[in-house]
């Protein structure tokens, strides 16, 4: 089947796809909403979330290595719930697991600049800025793996940094000429206020999406090297990669000021309301898709689930947050969606074949 794996009679490549634009908006959407709807004094810490986001990933992650084992037709340990739990174990702690310690702490990383991020900007320029990645994964591929890229990639690089730049000096000029510790109800310039003042820095912002941008394309191509270098299973790829990320994650959870005199698995959830848990929940759900659509499609369909992310986020943007369309917003993340167009376009595509008139 040409199609792959199939589910509810769809092919489960599409699902996935569709799945992680929803999810890619959604959680921009949420994300912003817990960390600007409360002052911050009241708000939830972003390690504790990395933190268990990463531990949701890893145990669904090897429930899931589990159930393959024990239901593959392959396998010699099918139908052994033991046998198949002492395969996964000695996969994840073979002696390569080490090579995943680096896409490990950079994810960390990317996943706590995301909440840097995504409390100083409104939510459709994170989107569009974040678009950024697609550039920062050809560079770290050309340069990593020896890839080498067409003129048309190339063309679609220059219109998307080019697009980025547009909605950037929206974003920065709206809020005016000081940029640090602006009074910035939430949507004075771009959203609707909901309960109180919630300062926004869109330079923080930029930087921290930019930051984001350089970690997600090295952790990415990082990534596809350990797993198209070894034949080892995606989910226990995925469960080395979170068991790395705890070491990170972990640091700034014992560090950080939320702690108080009520110690550590206290201050963990502290603050932590259906908001947070929502983030968390969309967050390890987006991970665990994106190593469905990395096995069942490719990075290709990818880049336009983000895109389409964006005009969702966009649309819920101006409906829930009184977003306003601006000129230089649309100029703007138009041109970064025909790059990304451009750029996921299949190499050769551009020589039109004609097929021969067969003889009679
Ligand atoms: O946007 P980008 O593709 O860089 O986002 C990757 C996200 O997916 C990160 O939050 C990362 O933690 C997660 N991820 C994952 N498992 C993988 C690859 C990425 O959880 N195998």
């Amino acid at each position: 089947n040409v199609e792959g794996p199939m589910l509810f009679g769809l092919p489960l490549k599409y699902i996935s796809l569709v799945t992680l634009a929803v999810q890619n908006a959604a959680l921009s959407i949420v994300m912003h909403y817990s960390r600007v709807s409360l002052p911050p004094s009241q708000t939830y810490s972003p390690a504790s979330a990395v933190l268990l986001n990463e531990i949701l990933k890893g145990l669904i992650s090897f429930f899931v290595a589990v159930i393959q084992v024990y239901n593959s037709k392959e396998s010699p340990y099918r139908g052994s719930l033991c046998l198949s739990i002492a395969h996964v174990y000695r996969e994840i702690f073979s002696t390569d697991s080490w090579k995943l310690s680096i896409p490990a702490i950079l994810y960390v990383i990317q996943n706590s600049l995301q909440f840097v991020a995504i409390s100083n900007l409104p939510v459709a320029t994170f989107q569009v800025t974040y678009q950024m990645k697609i550039l920062t994964t050809a560079a770290f591929s050309v340069v990593l793996l020896r890839r080498s890229l067409s003129p048309t990639k190339w063309v679609a690089l220059c219109f998307l940094a080019l697009g980025v730049g547009i909605v950037q000096i929206q974003s920065t000029s709206a809020t005016g000429p000081t940029h640090k510790s602006i009074n910035t109800p939430v949507g004075s310039a771009h959203d609707a206020a909901p309960v109180h003042i919630h300062i926004m820095s869109p330079l923080k912002g930029l930087g921290a999406v930019t930051a984001a941008c350089f970690t997600s394309g090295l952790a990415g191509v990082y990534f596809e090297m350990v797993l198209k270098g070894s034949k080892a299973d995606l989910w226990v790829r995925n469960v080395q990669l979170s068991l790395f990320s705890l070491v990170p994650a972990l640091f700034p959870v014992f560090f950080s000021d939320h702690r108080n005199s009520q110690g550590f698995p206290r201050d963990l959830l502290r603050n932590f309301g259906g908001w947070a848990w929502g983030t968390v929940a969309i967050q390890t759900f987006g991970g665990l898709v994106t190593a469905v659509v990395i096995k069942y499609s490719d990075n290709i369909l990818k880049g336009f689930a983000t895109s389409l992310a964006i005009i969702l986020s966009f649309l819920a943007s101006v409906a829930l947050f009184d977003f306003k369309l601006t000129p230089s917003f649309l100029v703007g993340s138009t041109t970064v969606l025909v790059a990304t167009w451009m750029y996921n376009q299949p190499a050769g595509k551009e020589t039109i074949t004609i097929p021969l008139p067969s003889r009679p």
